[in-house]
Parts: structure tokens; sequence; C-alpha cells
């Protein structure tokens, strides 16, 4: 077994230009060296400035295996800090999310904390008069993350310094974010409801390849989207179309129309389906919704904004959106062969209920654990998990449509069908993971 610790160079050797090594999957070293490093170093998408309106309003996270907690400071601000007591590292919070107040109270022996982390009180401090407590890191209070941002309210951050400023990590990939948002005919997004949480037995490289993987749809797909095709087929032109049939029954598109959809790459990691059509392009109209975009944006704009029917866009690593349906996928690795997916879904304000509707039909249908098309990923990925293990070939095929002017990087827009994605990924995974080694 090769120890990857302190070995970079083992750890590059893992990513092919155009295949991966099994133990990206499979090691549980290689896992906690990601916990450690690669999400350490990446921008990680963390909440959204909705779930947090007022000062004092916090949610939990972890990132990398960090507690972090996300709050809302009494200047406005967005501030993260590590959800760990100055004082003997107890957890501050212990639920998903709640409001403080003005400060944090620790559970264990009651130290307090300001909202951006600084230390406030301690009970009997007479009893530290004479000691070092100044000058150790107990008075410095809560850890506070450096680099915390927020664009068109979804709350990234990056724990380390090593690593690429906001802008440069993300680049023009955030135009689907920017979209989503501009959906809404008064410019912003909320969060609607909670989250729907789906274990994954696998990988979360496995979840996040899969995403911009259209050549499974219409194979892995068939027995869920193909029934909903088989049982709609023969109904009249006219007839109209159930909410759920609409959103099934793309999934069973041929090759080519994947393959037209186009995909568009960006460095470090990012892409998204959908160049020029998605699977959906041709939800029907919602004519009260188009009146109010209209009478916000104009007639032009709203046909630009509306004709942006992006499929997934994977934010690498943690984040992936549907603009076109308001939902988002969380990814939240637990171990090296369990993953958490939560899904959340958004109102688009100032826009009528049956785009709420919308939303979370295909939140149901598509991504929670009661889902049916859901499940049959699910089985592709814990038929990997274990496939892996077989011996006689340690490699990830990843070769389709690969093209060695590819490995520079910068954005590349290419047929929808092709492994580029996915080689996008590793190459900013290999990077990322060993930055920092
Ligand atoms: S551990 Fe927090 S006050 Fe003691
Ligand atoms: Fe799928």
């Amino acid at each position: 077994m090769t120890a990857y610790r302190d070995n970079p160079d083992a750890v590059r050797a893992l990513v092919k230009d155009d295949r991966v090594h099994r133990d990206l999957y499979t090691s549980p070293e290689i896992f906690a060296l990601e916990q450690e490093h690669f999400f350490g170093n990446t921008w990680n998408y963390v909440g959204h400035e909705s779930q947090i309106p007022k000062s004092g309003d916090w949610i939990s996270n972890d990132i990398g295996g960090r507690p972090l907690i996300i709050v809302r400071h009494g200047d406005g601000s967005v501030r993260a800090l590590m959800n760990r007591c100055a004082h003997k590292g107890s957890r501050l919070v212990n639920g998903p999310c709640g409001n403080t107040g003005k400060f944090f109270r620790c559970p264990y022996h009651a130290w307090t904390f300001k909202t951006d982390g600084a230390l406030l009180a301690i009970p009997l401090k007479n009893g530290y008069e004479g000691t070092a407590l100044g000058e150790c890191e107990a008075s410095r209070g809560l850890t506070a993350l450096r680099h915390v941002r927020s664009h068109r309210g979804f709350i990234f951050v990056k724990i380390n310094d090593a690593g690429p400023d906001f802008e440069t990590f993300f680049g023009d990939s955030l135009s689907s974010i920017d979209n989503m948002a501009d959906r809404s005919p008064e410019g912003e997004l909320e969060i609607a409801g909670g989250c729907l949480r789906f274990v994954h037995q696998c990988n979360w490289k496995m979840f996040v390849e899969n995403l911009n993987d259209t050549m499974h749809p219409m194979v892995a797909h068939e027995s869920s989207a193909g029934t909903a095709k088989a049982m709609w087929a023969g109904q009249p032109a006219d007839a109209p179309k159930p909410m759920a049939i609409e959103q099934f029954v793309p999934f069973m598109s041929d090759y080519k129309f994947f393959e037209d959809m186009g995909i568009r790459t960006y460095d470090n990691g990012h892409s998204f389906t959908g160049v020029h059509f998605s699977i959906h392009s041709k939800y029907a109209a919602i004519p009260a919704y188009d009146d109010a975009m209209k009478a916000r944006y104009g007639e032009e704009k709203t046909a630009q904004i509306l004709g942006m029917a992006r499929h997934n866009t994977v934010y690498y690593p943690n984040l992936t959106i549907k603009g076109a349906i308001q939902a988002i996928r969380v990814v939240k690795p637990l171990a090296v062969d369990r993953t958490l997916v939560e899904s959340w879904t958004f109102r688009l304000k100032g826009a009528p209920p049956e785009l709420l509707q919308r939303t979370t039909m295909y939140s149901r249908l598509i991504n929670s654990p009661f889902s049916v098309v859901g499940h049959d990923d699910l089985q592709a990925y814990r038929g990997m998990q274990a496939g892996l293990l077989a011996s006689g070939n340690e490699w990830v095929s990843l070769h389709r449509n690969f093209d060695a002017t590819e490995v520079a990087g910068g954005e590349i827009t290419t047929i929808g069908t092709s492994e580029l994605p996915m080689r996008n990924q590793y190459r900013a995974w290999s990077r990322y993971m060993t930055e920092t080694m």
C-alpha cells in the first residue's frame, strides 16, 4: 500500500491526463488528506444569506472536518467562526441553526464571545490574575476565518490562506449563480423550508462527477424515467402534461440530445452542461411569471435570462446548482465511502407560487431520498464503490473525447457527452490536494 502522507508526488501520480487511480475513491488515507488539504485550500459553499437575515442568526456547518459557525454580525456582515470554545474546546452551538443574540455563551463554563469571535467575558475572571492567559490563544477568542465571500447571497469560505482568491477561483462560472438569481423578478433568492438529506454509500467524487455525466441518464434512468415516458406514450399532443411527466421524460432523451446540449468547463474544476439548451428548456410557460419578469427586466432581457436553461453547474468541489429549477445540492463527505447530499430549494422573490411548486416537485422526484430517479444513480455509485475493489485493473477511464490541448485549462466549450468535466475536476483536485502537503 502506498503511503500518501508527506508524499505529494505519489498523490499526483494518481491523476493522469485521461484516467485516475481507484485510490481516489477507496483509500481512507487519501480521504483524510483531502479533508486536511484539499477542502482547506478550496472555496466551499456553507449556506445562503437568506438563512441568517437578522444579526445573531447562525447556521452551523462542517468543511474538511472543521466545525464552523456562520453568523450575521451586528454590523450586518457575515462571519465564519470555528465552532470551538477558546477555553477547552467545547462546541459553542450544537444544532443546525438558531439566533444567539449579541454573543455566544459556551455551554460548558459560560465563557462568552461576540459574534465576530472576540472574547467578551469569563466568569470569576479574577482567577486568572497573575496567569499568562492574556498571552495565550485562549484570550484571542474564537478563530475567525479570513476568507469569507458572498455572491448573490451564496456564502463561500476558504479555510487556509493557500489557494486563489474568490474571483480567481470561480471566474466566469459565477454566471450560473447570477442567472439563478436573475430569474427572480426582484433579483433575489431565498431558501424555502428545510433540506432533504440523502446519505450515499459512495465516495463524494462519484456524485460530483456524475453531475456532468450525460452518457448515463438514458441508461441508468431507464427504469424510472423510461417507465414515466412509456406511461405517457400515446397521449394526444394537446393533452395537459402533468408536471411530473414534464420533469421525468427529458432524462430519456437520446445521445444526440445530450451531445448537442454542450458542456463548458472553467479552471479549478467548475463546469456546466446545457450551453445551448437542456432537459429544463421545454418546461411549460407560467404566464403570470413571464409578466412579472417582463415588468422588471423588459422583453429582451427576460428572453435572455429565461433562455439560459443550464442543466447542472458544478461549483467544485461541494456545490451544484440547477438555476433553471432553483434547486441546489451540497456535498458533505462523511467517510471514504459515505457522502451526505443535501438538497435545498429556493423561492424566487416576487415570482408566483407555481415556481416554488415546480422546484419542490423536482426535488422530490429527482433529488430526495424518496426519489425514484436518485436511486438509479445511487445504485450506480454503490456498484462502483464495490467494483473498484476488484483486482486486475486499478484505473478509472476518463478518455471520452480527450484532447491533449485541454490540459492547458482555461474556458472550454465542447460537446455535451465529453468526459472533459471529470478530467478538469481531477486536475484541480491534484493541484489543491498537494498545494499544502
Ligand atoms: S469549554 Fe467553553 S467555557 Fe470552558
Ligand atoms: Fe442520474
